[in-house]
Formats: structure tokens, C-alpha cells, sequence
């Protein structure tokens, strides 16, 4: 992990809903909590069925992208990495590909072990940090990825979580310093 990362256990909010367990809730997953289940009974019941369909537009994305010969990965708002997480589909493709994982979410970070897991040929990283710190994503993820060369950069089910009054586009890390635009999806 890289220097910078908060090194105490993360204080979890229990009582509030959080969108990486609402998230995990509508896929099925365990990592969520009374009160993440409650918002996700609210949503429309169509949402569950979106979740699975997004995450598998992600794997789906990835390996293509992964195919085609791109072999690294900027993933924010990577949200608790339900397995196949984006480093296992693009290394099962590339196995050199390498991939930092971002979110604010404190949850994930107690998955960050799982996060790390890279194969041996690759290399992965995760960071907690804010979409909205692009400078700060992009000054940890130089110690794994070589900006000079094309990074696939996944905001997948992300940008919606910023109000228009944040200027999504503007605070992403897409329109950061010396990111190429290989790939987004948002
Ligand atoms: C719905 S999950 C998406 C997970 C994954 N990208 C996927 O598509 O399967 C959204 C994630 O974005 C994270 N998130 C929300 N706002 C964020 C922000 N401002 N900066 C970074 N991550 C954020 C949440 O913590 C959550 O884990």
C-alpha cells in the first residue's frame, strides 16, 4: 500500500448506509449491514438486476480492453472487490498487467489485502482516495503505472455519486495531468 494510506483500522459507520455495501447488498454479496439492506429495499427493484449487469459490463470491458493489449489499470471507486475483481479479469487476460485500485470508502480499504492480491507477474496497488483528488490519485498511482504509456481508466457506477454541483467531469481523474484517455467508462 502506498505511503499515505491511513495505516489504523478504518472507522466504520454502521448506522449510516454506505454505497459500496448498498452496492455488495444488491449483488448478493455479505459485506453490508442492516442498514444498507434497508436502502437497498427502497431502490426500484430493477436495481439488483442493474448491479449484476453492470459488473458484468466491467469484466466484460476489462478483458476486452485487456485484449487489445492494454495492460494498465486505473480503477476508482472500485467498491468491495466481489470476486472477479477488475485485477483478476485483466491478469487472467495479461498476466504482466498491472492495476490501482482507488475508493473513499473505508470499507474497501479493510479488502484492501484482497485488492493487493496481484499475480506474480503483475503488480496491483490500492490507495483510499477521492475521485475529487485527482493530483493525489495520480501521484500515488505513478509508483505502479507508467504514465507515459495508454491507461485504461475505469470510473465505472461512479460519477453519479457527485452532484452536478461538484462538476463531476471537472474534479474526475481523467481530466488530471498527463492521463490519456485509453478508456472510460462512467
Ligand atoms: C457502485 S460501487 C462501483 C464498484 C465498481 N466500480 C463496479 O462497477 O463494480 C461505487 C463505489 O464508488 C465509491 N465512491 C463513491 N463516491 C466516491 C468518491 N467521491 N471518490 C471515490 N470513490 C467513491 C463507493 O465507495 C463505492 O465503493
Amino acid at each position: 500500500m502506498p505511503a499515505g494510506t491511513p495505516t489504523d483500522p478504518p472507522h466504520l459507520d454502521t448506522g449510516r448506509a454506505h454505497p459500496a455495501r448498498v452496492y455488495d447488498w444488491l449483488l448478493g454479496g455479505k459485506d453490508n449491514h442492516p442498514v444498507d439492506e434497508a436502502v437497498g429495499e427502497e431502490l426500484p427493484s430493477e436495481a439488483r438486476d442493474a448491479a449484476r449487469q453492470n459488473r458484468r459490463f466491467m469484466h466484460r470491458a476489462a478483458a476486452r480492453l485487456a485484449g487489445q493489449g492494454i495492460d494498465q489499470f486505473l480503477d476508482i471507486g472500485s467498491g468491495i472487490p466481489t470476486e472477479p475483481n477488475l485485477h483478476r479479469i485483466v491478469q487472467g487476460v495479461v498476466p504482466t498487467a498491472k492495476v490501482v485500485h482507488t475508493d473513499n470508502g473505508p470499507i474497501v480499504l479493510r479488502h484492501a489485502e484482497a485488492l493487493l492480491s496481484s499475480g506474480p507477474e503483475g503488480a496491483t496497488d490500492y490507495v483510499q482516495a477521492d475521485v475529487r483528488d485527482p493530483d493525489g490519485i495520480i501521484r500515488h498511482a505513478r509508483g505502479v503505472l507508467d504514465f507515459e504509456r495508454p491507461i485504461a481508466l475505469s470510473l465505472i457506477t461512479l460519477l453519479h455519486f457527485l452532484p452536478d454541483d461538484q462538476d463531476p467531469s471537472a474534479s474526475s481523474v481523467s481530466r488530471g495531468p498527463r492521463c490519456r484517455r485509453a478508456a472510460t467508462s462512467c
